[in-house]
């Protein structure tokens, strides 16, 4: 086993525990490790860092490719080892740490972070801890069922920690394509002009005498947590399919679509879901993650090909496609995440984005982060590096959010992560409202019409009326604007007594 996945000799002898490994790791450190989405992170190294972290405590600045799965941002908040935490994350113990100021939390466009750090505007990793299913007789890396920033933190950091992981496919090898775009001021166009384009190499290209550790784990990603569609998101579905069976009948999208991103989640996923029994085929992905629908689609023949930075997916459906997984292998390619992400590549192919949003406005300025404007819930993750970018940025979220205490349409967005420009279609179980050429008063009245609660539309046209009698391009009454937000703060409902 051993021989098989790392194929150059020499580098037999770094092979040790993850104990050893992670005593290389020291306090003040910035680190770079794999994982997207919950897939492909390293997990004994980590693991063995929060142990050791609490006999002897240690703080480094930790960034990854997105969100680690296995408790490990759990793990790591709980033994204090955190100082600092970007692009993005999803963990709950994490979360509150970041909430209260205990860590230091950096909420990055995904396709920025190696940009940043290319450019020396980010301290570069000191060390990398990747994950991979093996090293090649190059030295090089092959990472395994996500891609994220694991080849640029290789390629900066002065030293590299491989996690070989025996429970992932071998046959992962050959799906990745990885591409480091070159330095400004003299970078070419990214040669990118298809989604099934490979541009790049299988593995991570590092000089071999970097990797200063070799450590063998058998643990596997952590189970996608997505809930099946209900009966609004199966609504938000459907009301999205009709627009689109629209477009394409106004000849604006042809029956294969364009490229498609979901966004992470419950919600996006039942969307995918949804073109399941629709009229549309032969659809492709340019995305960031490939969740479950991604595979029905493909085993229904509607889907020809996907691109992704990672692939995360439920129990069931992880043995479906590994225990079959030639059949996918060349439908199939994941790219680092500033390729998946790229704002150049996403306008180039025309990608429809569907991204999920907490709460918007009347307005449709979008808050995919902050509860009340104030609380962290992920991060901003690949939203918008796709939406700014898209063919078609479109947000879905429920209407309303806590068993109907809460308004997802407010009159005055608690946070902005995309603003009015940036967002063409907003969905709800209760409608769609395309918002493309209209002026900030049509749209506040269309999507007051088509996307808010009934329990909430009087209120809600009644604060559109008065605003409107003021006057102004984007009329708002601003000692009211976050009334709603301010009411939920103080007695659990953003509904008014009576
Ligand atoms: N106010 C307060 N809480 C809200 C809310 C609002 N307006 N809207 C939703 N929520 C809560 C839900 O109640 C739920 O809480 P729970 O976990 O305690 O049940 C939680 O937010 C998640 O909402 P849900 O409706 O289940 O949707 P989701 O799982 O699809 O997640 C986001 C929605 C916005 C949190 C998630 O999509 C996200 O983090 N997006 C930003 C990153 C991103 O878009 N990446 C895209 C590229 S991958």
């Amino acid at each position: 086993m051993h021989q098989q996945a790392i194929r150059r000799p020499e580098l037999l002898s770094k092979v040790m525990s993850a104990d050893a490994a992670a005593e290389l790791i020291k306090d003040g450190m910035t680190v770079g490790m794999s994982g997207f989405t919950r897939a492909g992170e390293a997990k004994a190294v980590p693991r063995a860092l929060a142990i050791k972290a609490l006999a002897s405590p240690l703080k480094i600045t930790l960034m990854t490719g997105a969100s680690l799965g296995n408790d490990l941002d759990k793990q790591l908040t709980e033994a204090g080892v955190l100082a600092r935490r970007m692009p993005f994350q999803v963990d709950n113990t994490l979360r509150k740490a970041i909430n209260n100021g205990q860590v230091m939390f950096i909420d990055q466009h995904l396709s920025e972070t190696v940009e940043l750090l290319r450019n020396h505007q980010l301290k570069l990793p000191d060390i990398a801890v990747i994950e991979a299913v093996a090293i090649t007789e190059e030295g090089h890396i092959v990472p395994t069922t996500s891609v994220g920033n694991s080849a640029s933190f290789a390629v900066f950091a002065k030293q590299i920690i491989v996690e070989i992981n025996t429970a992932h496919h071998p046959n992962l090898e050959g799906l990745h394509d990885i591409y480091i775009p070159t330095y400004r001021p003299t970078r070419t166009p990214l040669p990118l002009t298809q989604v099934d384009d490979r541009i790049g190499s299988s593995a991570i290209a590092i000089d071999p005498a970097k990797i200063v550790a070799i450590v063998y784990s058998e643990q596997p990603d952590s189970p996608s947590t997505i809930l099946p569609p209900d009966a609004e998101t199966r609504a938000i579905a459907d009301h999205l399919i009709d627009f689109f069976e629209n477009e394409v009948a106004e000849k604006r999208l042809g029956k294969n679509l364009a490229p498609l991103q979901a966004g992470i989640g419950s919600i996006a996923n039942s969307v995918m879901n949804g073109l399941l029994n629709s009229s549309f085929e032969d659809l492709v992905m340019y995305s960031e993650v490939l969740q479950d629908s991604t595979f029905d689609l493909i085993d229904a023949g509607k889907m020809r090909f996907a691109s992704a930075s990672s692939i995360t997916l439920s129990a069931e459906c992880n043995a479906r496609v590994f225990g079959n997984f030639e059949n996918y292998k060349n439908k199939l390619v994941l790219r680092p995440q500033e390729i998946s992400n790229h704002p150049e590549i996403v306008r180039r192919l025309g990608v429809i984005a569907v991204n999920t949003a907490l709460e918007f406005d009347i307005y449709a300025n979008v808050n995919s982060t902050h509860v009340c404007g104030t609380k962290m819930m992920n991060g901003i993750g690949g939203s918008g590096d796709f939406a700014r970018n898209a063919h078609l940025s479109i947000f879905v979220t429920k209407s309303t959010a806590k068993n109907g205490a809460i308004s997802s349409v407010v009159p005055f967005a608690s946070h902005v992560d995309h603003n009015e420009h940036d967002v063409d279609i907003l969905v709800t179980e209760m409608g769609l409202a395309d918002l493309r050429g209209l002026a900030p008063r049509e749209r506040a009245q269309l999507i007051i019409s088509n996307c808010v609660h009934p329990d909430f539309q009087a209120a809600l046209q009644d604060y559109f009326d008065r605003a409107c009698q003021r006057g102004g391009h984007t009329p708002h009454i601003l000692e009211e604007a976050l009334s709603w937000h301010v009411r939920l703060e103080e007695t659990g409902t953003m509904k008014k007594p009576g």
